[in-house]
């Protein structure tokens, strides 16, 4: 496969069980991605042949299991250190998600750095695990946290945000492509403009690191997290990027066995990171298994699963037009956005039309998304959304717009 040749993706599509299904008599289309991913064999092959025959507990024994595992275990760190540019596998901690790599942050460099009347600024578009994490430190700390508004288009109020980063401003925490509107944040602009007023800046990836190349130092972010299970890995695992200088100089968040140097009743010593991150037997077969999936995304090509990925978005887009009273949120048709597209329907509430559709073989999200301020901000209770993937074909998309006009005979 040249860089530009894409690869032959009703073959891709065959290595997904779980799409080969039929539901409620119909085949399933599974458009619930933004969700979670399905798994290819490539991928859960790895996951059996991790019970079968590796599976001990990492870095600890000197038996022939535990070596292997732990070989594994430190590959996938590897493996996901090169996926994301990031400068070496020791700045990659495996948390469960990007929800505990945020928490993570905000416990650990918040507490130690945030003081009353710092801000951390945030967006009216994020997931509630960018919002409450930092809702709980703030409480802590006495620091302040402001909201970058959303204009009607669904993209970051570039005006206000000049307004807002001010130097009271510790960190810039953002999302890179909204799970609700698909909004593509210019990740490096931001960053560069945080960096500026002396802010630091988190960059959610849970949306954006299955589908899209990215590089977190041409960006020039200082934090990045990612989840697994998003990117054809298994559930319950993530990783934390951070700049090594700044993990470094972060306490841990969390204690146990294998995070420590040496242990006396009432104090103990830390190890480096990532391991001072890392408390308790980790997730080993979720890391080696998402060390695997990163393995099978790169076998396909980043770019090729960009551009397919876009151009479903795009002709999603141009089809959900001809269906009666619906309007997508977020950035106008021509833009590019991530791999979704949420729309509300005049005849039926999200909930009704994501049951009707399920009910045709059709897997829809409907509800808030875990972005409750953002729909109080376009006065909408919930949304439908399609999410799509490299496995999706344009014929699925053609059938969801047939349900979608049944519905609104249904409902109307
Ligand atoms: N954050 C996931 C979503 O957007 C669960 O659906």
């Amino acid at each position: 496969m040249t860089a530009s040749s894409q690869p032959d993706w009703t073959q891709v599509r065959s290595q997904f069980p779980a799409l080969a299904q039929v539901i409620h008599d119909r085949p399933l289309i599974y458009f619930d991605n933004a969700a979670t991913s399905q798994k290819p064999n490539a991928v859960l092959d790895v996951l059996q042949h991790y019970y079968q025959c590796d599976n001990a507990n990492v870095h600890r024994g000197l038996h022939e299991l535990s070596n292997r595992a732990t070989e594994a275990y430190e590959g996938a760190r590897k493996k996901i250190a090169r996926y994301i540019g990031a400068a070496s596998e020791e700045e990659i901690i495996f948390t469960r998600g990007t929800t505990e790599a945020i928490n993570l942050v905000a416990q650990s460099w918040g507490r130690k750095n945030l003081r009353a009347g710092d801000v951390v600024l945030l967006t009216e578009m994020e997931h509630h695990s960018n919002l409450v994490p930092w809702q709980i430190v703030a409480e802590q700390t006495g620091a302040i946290l402001k909201h970058v508004p959303v204009t009607d288009d669904g993209l970051l109020d570039l005006d206000q945000l000049e307004q807002l980063l001010t130097e009271e401003v510790k960190l810039f925490s953002f999302v890179h492509v909204s799970n609700s509107l698909g909004t593509i944040n210019p990740a490096k602009e931001l960053c560069a403009k945080a960096k500026a007023v002396g802010a630091l800046t988190f960059l959610d990836g849970a949306q954006s690191a299955g589908h899209m190349p990215v590089d977190v130092r041409d960006i020039g972010c200082d934090f990045y997290a990612l989840s697994g299970h998003k990117m054809c890995g298994p559930t319950g695992i993530g990783a934390l990027w951070g700049k090594k200088s700044l993990l470094d100089s972060m306490p841990p968040w969390q204690g146990g066995g294998e995070m420590i140097l040496k242990v006396e009743l009432t104090r103990s010593t830390y190890k480096p990171v990532p391991a001072r991150f890392e408390a308790g037997t980790p997730d080993i077969s979720g890391a080696i298994v998402l060390g695997a999936a990163v393995d099978y995304l790169e076998s396909l090509g980043r770019d090729q699963i960009w551009a397919h990925d876009s151009e479903l978005t795009r002709y999603a887009l141009d089809r959900l037009t001809e269906v009666k009273g619906l309007r997508v949120l977020g950035p106008p048709r021509g833009q590019q956005r991530g791999a979704l597209a949420a729309f509300v329907m005049d005849s039926a509430h999200p909930h009704d039309l994501v049951t009707f559709a399920n009910s045709h073989g059709l897997a829809l999200r409907g509800g808030h998304h875990c972005t409750q301020p953002l729909m109080r901000r376009f006065r909408v209770p919930s949304t439908s959304r399609a999410s799509f993937y490299f496995y999706n074909t344009k014929q699925e998309i053609d059938a969801m717009i047939e349900i979608l006009h049944e519905a609104n005979k249904f409902f109307g």
